[in-house]
């Protein structure tokens, strides 16, 4: 079992292959993703081209009453591309995992919907978007377990785990069998995943494949 924060503070193995090569590509697309993701969270007016913010979900059929109870910042920098609570059923008392948790929009209805005495638990690999989760967990006053580190190795025991939500972050791992070995070791038997990402119907073309901006959006 690893233990939490076991990545942190410098997220010993953020270079995947290998390690200290900057130009391979793992180490491109993680460079890529930090830097697109700390744009979102540190200017999350700015122009991007992807759906974000409040507007993002309204769209993505969030309740604007329960959005608009939340820190303006968690809103503001919400990234994602769906809405993982209009299957969660999160239940009082669950132990909830938002793997890619970002600023943390959907950590935060998970810690309303599982009550105070739940255990919420946020993942991410940019600790500017953790840092950031951590002060809007604490301006809505939900106790929320943020841990630096990596969907392909989540710093989370076996079966610990009621319910994994997650909102446009798998599509960014190049290791997505690893991802779904890690969710189903973390969760209980018996327990849900409900994930909101993207997928392509037809292959991509390699100029986009080999992009890793473009991946990393
Ligand atoms: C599109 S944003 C979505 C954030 C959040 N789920 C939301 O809905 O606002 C993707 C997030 O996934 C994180 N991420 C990307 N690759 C990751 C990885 N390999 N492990 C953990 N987090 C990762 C990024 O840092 C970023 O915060």
């Amino acid at each position: 079992m690893k233990t939490p924060d076991s990545h942190a503070p410098d997220l010993p193995d953020r270079r995947l292959d290998p390690p200290g090569d900057p130009s391979s590509p793992a180490n491109l697309l993680t460079d890529a993703i930090l830097e697109m993701y700390e744009e979102v969270v540190e200017n999350p007016e700015g122009d991007f081209h992807f759906h974000h913010g409040r507007d993002a979900a309204l769209r993505f059929g969030y309740d604007p009453e329960a959005i608009d109870r939340l820190p303006a910042g968690a809103v503001a920098a919400f990234a994602g591309v769906g809405n993982p609570h209009l299957r969660a059923a999160i239940r009082p008392g669950e132990t909830v995992l938002d793997v890619g948790c970002g600023a943390g929009l959907d950590a935060l209805l998970a810690g309303h919907a599982a009550g105070a005495e739940a255990r919420v638990i946020g993942i991410d690999m940019n600790p500017a978007m953790l840092d950031r989760a951590r002060t809007h967990a604490a301006q809505a006053g939900v106790s929320f377990e943020g841990h630096l580190g990596r969907m392909e190795s989540l710093p989370i025991g076996d079966t610990e785990v009621d319910v994994v939500i997650s909102n446009g972050v798998v599509n960014l791992s190049m290791d997505k069998p690893q991802v779904f070995r890690e969710v189903f070791r973390v969760l209980r038997p018996g327990g849900r995943l409900s994930l909101t990402d993207i997928v392509s119907g037809r292959e991509l073309s390699p100029s986009i494949v080999n992009d890793p901006k473009l991946w990393a959006s």
